[in-house]
């Protein structure tokens, strides 16, 4: 399954991948192997970065010039300082670190020095050197700033936590993301982890199969991806067999209001 991107229409795979973590592996050659398998799996999904995520930057590079699948990758990464030139430093860097030429979407860090960056990433959209621009943020006391900062409607993304375990972005920002028309891409879909912990030696319902579920991982992205406003959701992992799991989730059919209802009702009567 794709979803457009609103600004544009681009279709987007609606399962992509978050390297917070996971791809922060230096030189370890196993764990580089394992990160490469993840890779191999994608096409035209969403490969989420920052220069916060220690080494993952440079090992996503790495692995993505040795396979020659750039072309075939949506490539996200971050601003995280302060300053202009400290900024534009950055990025600079994080390209050689992912070895793009163009960067597909540059976002905001944690609203880090917003104003300063989002002039800067202004200008480098119009220099075609990215093509679209976002902000993120990762918990709700910020939510009130990320409102102010979508109302100023520079955005073509806003990348947001948005989970079973962490529904508050529906109550204000997904719907005003959907108004402006800004695409949503949803982080720590598994709150960090956390949902697996809480369903842990729990049976999927029986109805889950007629879903096109077969796992609590698909069972967790499916549910967010088929909230309108969302356009992908970015679980975080280094191991093939759970991105080849997660990618399973973006299979079939979106789920109806009503099949999302159901199923909020029956984690919320787990653990
Ligand atoms: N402010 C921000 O901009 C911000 C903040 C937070 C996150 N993010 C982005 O969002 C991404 C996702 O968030 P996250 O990494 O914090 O948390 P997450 O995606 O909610 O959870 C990641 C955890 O889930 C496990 N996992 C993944 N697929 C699984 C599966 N099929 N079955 C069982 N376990 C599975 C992973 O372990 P394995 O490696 O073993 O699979 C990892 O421990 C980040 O990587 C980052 O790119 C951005």
């Amino acid at each position: 399954m794709t979803k457009p991107i609103p600004s544009t229409g681009e279709r987007l795979p609606v399962i992509g991948v978050g390297t917070w973590q996971t791809f922060d592996v230096g030189a370890d050659a196993a764990a580089r192997g394992q990160l490469r398998e993840v890779l191999k799996l994608l096409n035209g999904n969403v490969v989420d970065s920052s220069p916060m995520y220690g080494t993952s930057e440079s090992v996503a590079g790495d692995l993505i010039a040795e396979l020659g699948i750039r072309d075939r990758l949506f490539m996200a990464t971050k601003v995280w300082t302060h300053g202009p030139d400290e900024g534009i430093k950055q990025m600079e860097t994080s390209f050689k670190r992912l070895r793009v030429q163009r960067m597909d979407l540059m976002q905001v860090h944690n609203l880090a020095d917003v104003a300063t960056h989002t002039e800067t990433l202004q200008e480098w959209k119009q220099q075609k050197r990215i093509r679209y621009i976002g902000i993120t943020h990762y918990t709700s006391s910020a939510y009130g700033e990320v409102e102010r900062w979508l109302k100023t409607k520079q955005y073509d993304f806003l990348q947001i936590n948005y989970s079973l375990g962490e529904r508050e972005s529906e109550n204000r920002l997904l719907p005003l993301a959907q108004q402006l028309k800004v695409a949503v891409i949803a982080n720590r879909p598994f709150a960090e982890g956390a949902l697996f912990r809480r369903v842990k030696g729990r049976q999927l319902p029986t109805w889950a199969a007629e879903l096109g579920i077969s796992s609590w991982a698909q069972y967790f992205l499916k549910w967010i991806v088929s909230h309108p406003a969302v356009t992908c959701a970015i679980p975080g992992t280094g191991n093939p067999k759970h991105m080849q799991d997660n990618l399973g989730a973006g299979v079939g059919k979106l789920l109806s209001a009503e099949q999302r209802k159901q199923m909020a009702e029956y984690f919320n009567a787990q653990g």
